[in-house]
């Protein structure tokens, strides 16, 4: 692997550090993306090692077997991977009789021979339900199902899961309730104290794993984000309340530039997150560039600014030691479905590190 001239492999070491120098060899074997951009940022997973955090993505069984190059990219970048969409109910339990767990065993072999962690992604959504369920639910046996599909999927990846999205999205402040809950077939089933049972049975079922309630909107200087704020402390305060017990709060983080960011009231609420004792943890990090204008460089330095303004955010107003992003590859992401050219996560489409990947190589190694 040839080094750009003047770009010595051992000039980027020693700018990296001798501290580093094992951790960077371990992750620049010669695979995706090599070459000077490769070489010169640090890869994800060592990075948040030497910051004692941790790094991971969003992947799909699918991908990782059809990919080789995207395959050794998150072997070399991830510590924590996450199933995109094959360990919501409506994938694995189609029709009430079968479960298909083929997708999510294959990403719980993939984590195990790689050392890294699965997170659970997610138990009770209200667009993660299969069909069946949204009547089996509101039946007289409605807790017994929901807890055969908790129990069930907690217990087969005890071994390798430990963090669950337990209860994803359950506010939506503009159904107007009063206190600010989404309308969904789990409050049409169960009342407001769905959210807390779901924990309850979590902690029972898994009680040593990480729980974790996963949202998104809240980091933006506008009404509809200042009322999801409100509405997530509440549901923060109402699960404690009824004695339920979230370990974590999961800022989707999806972010999109042109958006009012808002780092002094995203900080804020932060904090009071934090006070009630509970951990931010960023789960889905992605920024939309679908408004921005320039060429692709210009366009990955005003996506790169967001990461490290986001991060350093999250970093200097809680004791954050997660981040996940949505993908790690523009060549995969679920934001082209809605703008083609979008470009917003660290690698580019040839796997090589962008200016993202730099700037959260970096929070993640030093803002300790
Ligand atoms: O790849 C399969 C294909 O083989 C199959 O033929 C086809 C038909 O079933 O499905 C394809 O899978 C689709 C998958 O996206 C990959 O494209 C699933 O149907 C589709 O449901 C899935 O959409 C996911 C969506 O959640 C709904 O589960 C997206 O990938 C995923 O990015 C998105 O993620 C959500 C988070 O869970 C919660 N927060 C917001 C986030 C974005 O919407």
């Amino acid at each position: 692997m040839g080094a750009a001239p003047g770009y010595s492999r051992r000039a980027v070491l020693r700018r990296l550090g001798t501290g580093a120098l094992a951790a960077a060899l371990s992750g620049c074997a010669l695979g995706p993306g090599t070459g000077s951009a490769a070489d010169s940022v640090m890869p994800l997973r060592a990075a948040a090692k030497a910051g004692r955090r941790r790094y991971g993505a969003a992947v799909s069984s699918e991908l990782l077997g059809k990919d080789a190059g995207y395959r050794d990219l998150i072997r070399r970048e991830c510590d924590i991977i996450v199933p995109e969409w094959e360990m919501k109910w409506y994938n694995i339990q189609k029709n009430p009789d079968r479960y298909d767990f083929s997708g999510c065993d294959k990403l719980a072999a993939f984590a195990s021979e790689n050392g890294m962690e699965l997170r659970g992604h997610t138990l009770v959504w209200h667009l993660g339900l299969p069909d069946w369920a949204k009547t089996r639910l509101k039946e007289a046996q409605g807790r017994d199902v929901l807890h055969t599909w908790m129990n069930t999927l907690m217990t087969r990846y005890a071994g390798v899961v430990r963090s669950w999205d337990v209860v994803n999205e359950a506010v939506e402040p503009t159904d107007d309730r009063p206190d600010g809950l989404r309308e969904s077939d789990w409050l049409a089933a169960f009342g407001t104290r769905y959210i807390s049972d779901s924990f309850k049975m979590a902690a029972e079922i898994a009680p040593k794993a990480e729980l974790v309630y996963n949202d998104y909107g809240t980091e933006h200087n506008a009404r509809w984000s200042r009322d999801r704020r409100v509405a997530i402390l509440r549901l923060l305060e109402r699960v404690k309340g009824e004695g339920g017990r979230i370990d974590a709060l999961g800022l989707q983080s999806h972010l999109r530039l042109g958006d009012p960011w808002d780092p002094k009231a995203f900080g804020e609420f932060l904090r009071e997150v934090q006070d009630m004792g509970i951990k931010p943890i960023v789960t889905e990090m992605d920024v939309r560039a679908d408004r921005a204008s320039g060429d692709a460089s210009a366009i990955d330095a005003k996506v790169a600014d967001l990461y490290t303004s986001y991060l350093e955010t999250v970093f200097a107003n809680s004791r954050c030691d997660t981040v996940v992003t949505w993908g790690l590859t523009d060549r995969y992401t679920f934001q082209r479905r809605r703008y083609a050219d979008d470009r917003p996560l660290p690698f580019d489409d040839d796997l090589n590190p962008k200016k993202a990947a730099a700037a959260v190589a970096r929070i993640l190694r030093d803002e300790g």
